[in-house]
C-alpha cells in the first residue's frame, strides 16, 4: 500500500502569529494613549496627528483589523489545513493575502494619523485602499475555497462553516458600505444620503461585529478550545442550530446603534426586537463552549490556553447578554451618551477576542516553533 505524504503549510500561521503580536502591541499602545489624553490632554504632544480624535480610530482600525483580523487569520490557516487535511490550495495566494493585507494596515496608520478619512466608523479608509481591501479579499476567499474543493476530509467541521460565512459576509458589507463616489485621489463621499446613508453605514458597522468579531471567532473556539481540553464539543447538533439563527439574526440588528435618530420608528424597533432575539444563538455558542469543558475543569488550572479560553467564552456570554439589553430605548437613552458603551466594547473586543487571541497564541506557538 502506497502511504501519501503532505505537509501543512506552517510558516504562513506564524507570519500571521508574529503579525497579531506585533499589532496587539501598537493597537493597545495607541489605545493607552488616546485613554490617557481622557485624563490628561497635554499628553498629545499639540500634534496634530497624536491628537485624540486621530488616535482613536488608529487604535479601533489596529486593533480590530490589525490585531484580531490577523489572528483570525492565523488561526484560520492552522485549523483549515488540518481540519481538511489538505495544504492551502495555493501558497503564493497565502503568501499575498498576508503581505496585501499587511500593507492595507500600513496605508490605514498613515492616512488615519494624516486625518485623511471618510468618516464612516469602522470604515474610515478612503477609496484606493477599500478597493485593495477586496482584491485581497478575493484572494484569501480564492484560496480558502480552493482548499475546500481539494479536500481530504469529506465532512466539513462546523468551525469551517463559521469561517465560509465570515468571508462571504464580510465581503458583500464591505462592498455595499464601501460605494462611494472619489473627487479626488484620496476624497470620496458616500453614494448614500441621510438616514439611508446612516442605515447603511449601521447595518455594515453592526456586522462587523457580528462578521469580523465573532463568526471567526466562534469558528476558532469550535477547533480551538476542543482541541485544547481534549474533548468532544458538548453539542453538535446546537453548534449547527446557533450557526444558522445566529447569521439569520444578527443581519437585522443594525438600527439598534440608531435610536432616537431620524430612522422611522419601526425600523428602530425591528432593531431592538433581533438584538433581544441574538440572545438565545449566542448563548448557545457560549454555552456550548463552556459544557465541553464539562468534566475537564481541573485542566482549566494547569493550562494557559483553556484558562484565556475560559474568560474569553465567558466575556462572550456577558457582551451578548449587555448589547440586547443597550438595545432597549429606555436603556438606551441612560447608555448610549456614557462609557457604558466603550466597556460593552471592550468586554466583547479585548474580553472575547482579544483573549481568544491569546489563547489561540498559546496553543499554536509551541507547536510551530522551529517549522
Ligand atoms: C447579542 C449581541 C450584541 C448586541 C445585541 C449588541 C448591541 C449593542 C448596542 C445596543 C450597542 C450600543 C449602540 C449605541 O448606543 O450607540 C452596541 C455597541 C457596540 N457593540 Fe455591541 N452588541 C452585541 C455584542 C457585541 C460583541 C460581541 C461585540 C464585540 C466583539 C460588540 C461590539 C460593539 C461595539 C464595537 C459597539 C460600539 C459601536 C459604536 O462605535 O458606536 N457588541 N452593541
Ligand atoms: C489595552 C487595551 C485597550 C485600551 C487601553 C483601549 C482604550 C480605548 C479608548 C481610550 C477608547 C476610546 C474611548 C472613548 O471614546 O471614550 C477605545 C475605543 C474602542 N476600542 Fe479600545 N482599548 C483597548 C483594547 C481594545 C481591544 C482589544 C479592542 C477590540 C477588538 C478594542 C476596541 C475598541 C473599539 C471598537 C472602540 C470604539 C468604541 C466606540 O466607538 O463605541 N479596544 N479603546
Amino acid at each position: 500500500m502506497q502511504v501519501e505524504k503532505f505537509y501543512y503549510d506552517n510558516k504562513i500561521v506564524k507570519a500571521f502569529g508574529i503579525a497579531t503580536i506585533i499589532f496587539g502591541i501598537v493597537g493597545m499602545l495607541a489605545g493607552l494613549w488616546a485613554a490617557i489624553q481622557i485624563y490628561y490632554p497635554a499628553i498629545s504632544l499639540n500634534l496634530a496627528p497624536t491628537t485624540f480624535g486621530r488616535l482613536r480610530p488608529l487604535h479601533t482600525n489596529a486593533i480590530i483589523f490589525a490585531f484580531v483580523g490577523n489572528a483570525s487569520f492565523a488561526g484560520i490557516y492552522y485549523s483549515l489545513q488540518r481540519l481538511l487535511k489538505a495544504r492551502m490550495f495555493s501558497d503564493k495566494l497565502s503568501w499575498i493575502h498576508f503581505w496585501g493585507w499587511q500593507l492595507i494596515i500600513a496605508a490605514a496608520a498613515i492616512t488615519l494619523l494624516l486625518g485623511i478619512t471618510t468618516g464612516k466608523e469602522y470604515a474610515e479608509l478612503e477609496w484606493p485602499i477599500d478597493i485593495a481591501i477586496t482584491l485581497v479579499w478575493v484572494i484569501f476567499g480564492i484560496n480558502m475555497f480552493g482548499t475546500i474543493i481539494k479536500r481530504r476530509e469529506k465532512h466539513l467541521y462546523v468551525a469551517i462553516w463559521f469561517y465560509i460565512a465570515t468571508w462571504v459576509t464580510v465581503a458583500m458589507l464591505h462592498i455595499v458600505n464601501s460605494i462611494e463616489i472619489p473627487v479626488s485621489f484620496l476624497k470620496s463621499y458616500s453614494w448614500y444620503a441621510g438616514v439611508q446613508d446612516a442605515l447603511v453605514q449601521w447595518w455594515y458597522g453592526h456586522n462587523a461585529v457580528a462578521f469580523f468579531l465573532t463568526t471567526p471567532v466562534l469558528g476558532l473556539m469550535y477547533y480551538f478550545l476542543p482541541k485544547a481540553a481534549n474533548r468532544p464539543v458538548y453539542s453538535y447538533r446546537l453548534s449547527i442550530i446557533h450557526f444558522w439563527a445566529l447569521i439569520f439574526i444578527y443581519i437585522w440588528a443594525g438600527p439598534h446603534h440608531l435610536l432616537y435618530t431620524a430612522l422611522p420608528d419601526w425600523a428602530q424597533s425591528l432593531g431592538t426586537v433581533f438584538s433581544i432575539m441574538l440572545i438565545a444563538p449566542s448563548w448557545g455558542g457560549m454555552l456550548n463552549g463552556l459544557f465541553t469543558l464539562r468534566g475537564a475543569w481541573d485542566k482549566v488550572r494547569e493550562d494557559p490556553v483553556l484558562k484565556f479560553m475560559v474568560v474569553a467564552v465567558t466575556c462572550y456570554g456577558m457582551s451578548t447578554l449587555e448589547g440586547p439589553l443597550l438595545s432597549l430605548k429606555n436603556e438606551n437613552a441612560i447608555s448610549h451618551f456614557s462609557d457604558w458603551t466603550i466597556a460593552h466594547v471592550h468586554i466583547g473586543g479585548l474580553g472575547w477576542n482579544g483573549f481568544i487571541a491569546f489563547a489561540i497564541l498559546y496553543y499554536m506557538i509551541p507547536k510551530n516553533v522551529g517549522h
